[in-house]
Order: C-alpha cells, then structure tokens, then sequence
C-alpha cells in the first residue's frame, strides 16, 4: 500500500444512478422502497472495504411525476436501518442547512453517530430550488451567498453543540449518585444573526467527536465555506483539467485557512459503465441512454441548472444562458452544464444524453481495466482523493465495481484489502476533534 490511501464512497441512489435505471430489464424497481435492498447494498459496498456509503437528500419531489422512479426514504432513517446490518463501513447523510435547524440536527447526526458506534457523516447542502422553499412557507428560496452566510453560522452552532458534552464529563457512580460532572458540560449560548442556541445538546459526546463533515457545493461561496468546515467534498467534474483546477484551488484555500491539506478530501463523483470488453460497455451506455425519455430529461436538466428548457427544439443548440452572477440555484452545476455544451457544441437532444448517465457527474465506460486506469490516473496526478462512485444500476453496477475494479485497485497497492480502523474518521484518515469546552493541561 502506497503512504496515499485512495478513498471510495459508494454513492447510492434507488435501483442506480442513470436516470432510465428502473427500466432495465436488470433492476427491480420494486426494491426502492424496499429496506432489504439497501441492506444489500451497504453489505455489497463494504465488502469492497468501501470508506462510506452516502445518500443524497431533498425536500421536494424531483422531477416529472410521470416518468421518475420515485420512492425515497429518508437519510438519516434508512442509514441507521443500514448501520444494524454493517459493522465498518461509513454512513454519510444528506441534510439541509437551508431546511432544518441546528439543534435537531445536531441531535440526529449524534444518534447515528452513538448508534453505528462512530460511523455518521453529514453532507451539509445548503438547498439551491424555489420549489424546496415552497414546501417551507416561502415562494422563492433564500438568496446563494445568504445561504451559505446562513451555513456557516449553522456550522458554528452544530460543532458547538457537538461538543458541549466533554469526553469525561460522563461519571456514572451508583454509590454516589453522579451521573454526570456538570462542570464538563456547557452550555452555548449562541446568540447570532440566524441563530439563537442556549444549549447544551441534549445527548453525550458521540464516539467520533463529531460526525464526519462532508460538503457538496462547489460555487466561489461554496469553496470558501468548504475550506472551513468540510472534510471531505463530493464535487462533479468532467474533465481531468477541470477536476485538478477544482482539487489545487480547494487544497490552496484550506491552507490558506490554517489548515493542513490533508484535512479535506476531494472526491469527484464517477459513473463505472463496466463490460467484458470495451464494446460490452458502450452497448450498455447506449442501452441506457436509448431508455431515456426527454421530457423526462428536461424537466430534470430544468431543474438541475434552474433554467427553464422546456419546448425548446431538441436538435438545436441551447439558448444563449444568463452568467452565472444571475443565478441563484446551483451555480457551479450551471456553470459545469454550460461549460460541456459550449466546448463540444451539443444540441439539447445530445446534453440529454451526456446527463443521463449521472446529471453532470463523469461517465466513464469500459473494461475493469480501464476504469481502474482511470482511478489511478486522477489520483495520482493531483484530481482527485478518491471518488464518489455512482454505479449506473443497482445493485449489478457496484457489485460489477466490487468484483472486478477493487481487486484491480488492491493489486496496485492503491486500496485497502480490509479494514484497519473502525470509525469513518479512521477510514478517511482524519483526526478526532477535541472539544473546543476541554481545558488543555498546561
Ligand atoms: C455529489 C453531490 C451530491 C449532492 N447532493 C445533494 C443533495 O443530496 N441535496 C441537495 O440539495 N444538493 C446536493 N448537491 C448540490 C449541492 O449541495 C449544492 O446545492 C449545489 O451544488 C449548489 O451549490 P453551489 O451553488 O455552491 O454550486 C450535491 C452536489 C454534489 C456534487
């Protein structure tokens, strides 16, 4: 094993990324609400020594009724479902810093983390669609750079909380009668421009400190906030120029802030379309692609980049699109959409068709060969930490990815071949914080 571990987060997704998975012939549509099948997953992921297995989260129906596979439960509530069936493998959840208020998420990240016994990781969203606003008693959502004002001031409070409870602040003397020493455990008192928190939080330090931080924006506002807080970041990027512009310019920020390079991964996502030969795959993308049905996919690229495509022709090129500074959903996804048209001059009809596979994400088909290439080339040419691996179908695409890519990767000494450590900190090789309450010896 080389000193640099590569790290794989299996990102999972109803019956597989691709926006037609559910009408192939090799899904079952059924499972999406079938507790069950996400067992398997999380069973088949960590069998690959996977570090975590994440999912993404909204608070809105997504897409055309119509023609989307819906059926989604909630984060939090599955992974701890996932957690009774697994015993190292990470558990990353989706939350909304724009929807939810810091003590009730605090509370819940730290059950997950005390119930996977130091497992949790929270992908911390600040919410880019008006139609999430509208489910919250507002029409329009809260302008970007607000959000992300209105994020790190959630951050302050959660990490607060996390760590009002000191390590050894637990007693529990039955002769004497104290549980707790209440001079270990403080409150708060947060009183700021959107928050107001006396604490403390209402449960023990959790086994990780506190839960992973892991972040998925990667506008100007979004980095700054990310080279903060984030530990991780998930990040879409398609082509190796632009992931390692994305990997230099976060590892530059994050020192810049006082902190080591090391403490944040980078982890751009990818979607393996595996065959026996490389012929094998492609027929499978275009498989896949040819079940697409696009108004189906335009309504979802609408959403996506929060502007409205619907009518226009889809064997024309797109529309002149507003710059980015009018934007106020998700800019860097926008600016990613608008980037891959403009550079290979793609009608409406042929973005669809790039989208598909993984809404942005990196598609890449071909043998296990190849992809474990691929894999290698990002990391170590200064792209990626590892990757968020989206597969196509599930569960056959991860399994695929388990069985013929991760041995690959065991066998150039770039992946674990079992586990060494037991919580998610320890997979990603991060340090345990030390709560900001503890006095330091001196
Ligand atoms: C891998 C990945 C996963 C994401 N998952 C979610 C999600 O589950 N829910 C959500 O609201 N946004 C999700 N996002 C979107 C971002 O959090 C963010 O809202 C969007 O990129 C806008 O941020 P930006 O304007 O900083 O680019 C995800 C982004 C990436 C790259």
């Amino acid at each position: 094993m080389s000193a640099r571990e590569l790290h794989l987060n299996a990102f999972l997704m109803g019956v597989g990324h691709h926006e037609a998975a559910w009408r192939h012939p090799r899904t079952d549509p059924r499972a999406l609400d079938d507790v069950a099948h996400f067992q398997n997953l999380a069973r088949i992921a960590e069998r690959g020594t996977f570090d975590s297995v994440f999912l993404a989260d909204g608070v809105q129906i997504w897409g055309d009724v119509k023609h989307t596979a819906a059926g989604r439960f909630e984060p939090l509530t599955l992974l701890t479902a996932l957690s009774q069936v697994t015993d190292h493998i990470g558990l990353i959840a989706t939350a909304s810093t724009g929807f939810s208020e810091p003590y009730n998420l605090a509370r819940l990240f730290s059950s997950l983390d005390h119930i996977s016994g130091g497992r949790a990781g929270w992908n911390i969203v600040t919410t880019a669609q008006d139609r999430s606003a509208q489910n919250f008693n507002r029409e329009v959502n809260t302008e970007h750079a607000e959000r992300y004002r209105r994020a790190g001031e959630f951050l302050d409070v959660v990490t607060a909380l996390w760590d009002s409870w000191e390590d050894d602040a637990l007693v529990i003397d039955q002769e004497t009668g104290v549980f707790a020493d209440d001079t270990k455990v403080h409150e708060i008192n947060h009183k700021g421009r959107f928050f107001s928190v006396r604490g403390p939080l209402n449960a023990v330090r959790s086994p990780q400190g506190r839960p992973l931080l892991v972040q998925a924006g990667s506008s100007e506002d979004g980095r700054t906030f990310a080279s903060a807080w984030a530990e991780a970041v998930f990040t879409a990027q398609q082509t190796h120029e632009e992931a390692t512009a994305f990997y230099t310019d976060l590892k530059r920020r994050v020192v810049a802030f006082g902190r080591a390079e090391n403490d944040l991964l980078v982890l751009p996502g990818i979607v393996p379309v595996l065959g026996g030969t490389e012929a094998e795959a492609l027929a499978l993308a275009a498989e896949l692609d040819d079940l697409i049905i696009p108004t189906r996919a335009v309504r979802q690229l609408t959403e996506l980049i929060g502007i409205d495509l619907t009518g226009h022709p889809l064997d024309e090129r797109l529309p002149e699109l507003p710059p980015v500074s009018h934007v106020n959903g998700a800019k860097s996804r926008f600016e990613l959409v608008r980037d891959l048209a403009e550079r290979e001059k793609l009608t409406l009809r042929q973005l669809l068709g790039r989208l598909g596979g993984g809404r942005g994400h990196q598609v890449v088909a071909g043998t296990p060969e190849q992809i474990a290439d691929h894999v290698e080339l990002w990391f170590t040419t200064g792209a990626a930490d590892g990757f968020n691996v989206m597969a196509p179908l599930l569960p056959s695409g991860l399994e695929d990815f388990v069985d013929q890519v991760v041995p690959l990767l065991r066998a150039r000494g770039l992946f674990r071949t079992e586990y060494t450590g037991r919580t998610l900190r320890e997979h990603y090789g991060l340090a345990r914080p030390v709560s900001r309450y503890s006095r330091v010896p001196v």
